[in-house]
C-alpha cells in the first residue's frame, strides 16, 4: 500500500444553499497525525463525513490508500476506524458486549486480546462490566475510539476525541494516539485544542467557512504565519523609544520587539547598537499554532476555544 492513506481532491458538499466544504483538496501522509483545525461550522466534520461515506459529496473524490470510497464502500470501511463528534449510545449492552458486537461486523472473532488491550489503554478495563448508559461522557468518548480501533484499521479519523474529556485523561488519550502513530497507524483528527494539537500534529490543515485556508507542516506554518517576540529589560529606562522597525511597545524599562524566526536576540541588540552591559534580562516568546491560527482566521479564531461535550442522550 503505497497510495496515501486521504487523499481528497476538489472536494464539493453542499448542504441546500450553503457549501459546508469548498473545493477541498489534500492529501495525507503515512504514518503522520494531521490535525484539520477550524472554528465552530467550518465543516471539519463534514469533510470527515464524506471520507467516511457517511455523506455523499456533491461533487470532487476521496480516496483511502487510493480506493476511491465511493465505488469501493467496504473495503474503504475496514481500512479506517472513525470516531464521531457526537456520542452515541448502545442501549443496555455494556462495554464488553459492544466491542464483542463490532467485531463480529468485521468478521473478527477469538480477538479478547486485542479488545483487552484497547480497554486497557482506554482505562475502560475497570468499566467493562457497566452498561454504556451507565458510562460518563468521557468514558462513552473512549469507548468510541476503542471500538473504532477493534479491527486494526490503517487510518484513525477522529473527531473531537477529546471534547469533554478531563485533562488527565486527554493526556493518557493523547499519548495512546503517539503510541498508535508509533505503531504505523496514519491519523487525521479535528480538535479545539489548539496547543495540544501543536504538540502533536506532524501537519495540519486550516479550514474556514469550508475553504482549506492553510495546509502544512505544523512547525513551518507557525514559523511562516507568527512572528517571536523577544523582550529586552534594559538596566536604566531608556529616555527615548527605539527607532527600529521590529520595535513594538515599551513598559518603563521594558521593551518588546517582534522579529523574523530567523533572528536572535544578539542579532537584535546588534542591529539596536545596544550593549550587552545595558541590559538586565531578555526573554522570548516564540510563535504558537494558535497565534498562526488567529493569523489566518481574523476574528473568527475566538471560536476556537474547546467545544463543550455534545451528547444527546435520551436515545435508547
Ligand atoms: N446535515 C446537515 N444539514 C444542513 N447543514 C449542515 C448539516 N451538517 C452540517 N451542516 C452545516 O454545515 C456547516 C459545517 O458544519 P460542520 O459540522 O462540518 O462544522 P465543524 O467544523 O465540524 O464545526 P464544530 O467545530 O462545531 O464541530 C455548518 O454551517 C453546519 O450548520
Ligand atoms: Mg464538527
Amino acid at each position: 500500500m503505497s497510495a496515501s492513506p486521504i487523499k481528497i481532491t476538489s472536494l464539493v458538499k453542499d448542504y441546500e444553499k450553503l457549501r459546508a466544504v469548498d473545493n477541498v483538496s489534500f492529501e495525507m501522509k503515512r504514518g503522520e497525525i494531521f490535525g484539520l483545525l477550524g472554528p465552530n461550522g467550518a465543516g471539519k466534520t463534514t469533510l470527515i463525513s464524506t471520507i467516511v461515506t457517511l455523506e455523499e459529496p456533491t461533487s470532487g473524490t476521496v480516496e483511502v490508500f487510493g480506493h476511491d470510497v465511493a465505488r469501493e464502500p467496504s473495503l474503504t470501511k475496514t481500512l479506517t476506524g472513525f470516531v464521531p463528534q457526537e456520542l452515541i449510545h448502545h442501549g443496555y449492552f455494556d462495554v464488553e458486549e459492544i466491542m464483542t458486537f463490532h467485531s463480529g461486523y468485521f468478521g473478527l472473532r477469538r480477538n479478547k486480546e486485542r479488545i483487552d488491550w484497547l480497554l486497557q489503554k482506554l482505562s475502560l478495563y475497570e468499566h467493562r462490566k457497566k452498561k454504556v448508559k451507565q458510562l460518563s461522557g468521557g468514558m462513552k468518548r473512549r469507548l468510541l475510539i476503542a471500538k473504532a480501533l477493534v479491527h486494526d484499521p490503517k487510518v484513525l479519523l477522529l473527531d473531537e476525541p477529546t471534547a469533554g474529556v478531563d485533562i488527565e485523561l486527554r493526556e493518557q488519550l493523547w499519548s495512546f494516539v503517539s503510541e498508535l502513530k508509533s505503531q504505523g497507524l496514519s491519523i487525521l483528527l479535528t480538535t479545539h485544542y489548539i496547543q495540544e494539537a501543536e504538540q502533536l500534529c506532524d501537519r495540519v490543515g486550516i479550514i474556514q467557512k469550508g475553504k482549506l485556508r492553510r495546509v502544512g507542516p505544523t512547525r513551518e506554518l507557525i514559523k511562516e504565519l507568527t512572528k517571536r517576540e523577544i523582550i529586552v529589560r534594559m538596566k536604566q529606562e531608556p529616555s527615548s523609544d527605539p527607532a527600529s522597525p521590529l520595535f513594538m511597545r515599551r513598559r518603563g524599562s521594558e521593551l518588546v520587539f517582534q522579529t523574523p524566526a530567523s533572528m536572535g536576540a544578539g542579532d537584535l541588540l546588534d542591529s539596536l547598537g545596544y550593549d550587552l552591559k545595558q541590559v538586565a534580562d531578555l526573554s522570548i516568546r516564540e510563535g504558537s499554532l494558535e497565534d498562526a491560527l488567529k493569523r489566518v482566521l481574523g476574528d473568527e479564531a475566538a471560536q476556537l476555544s474547546p467545544a463543550p461535550a455534545i451528547d444527546p442522550g435520551g436515545q435508547p
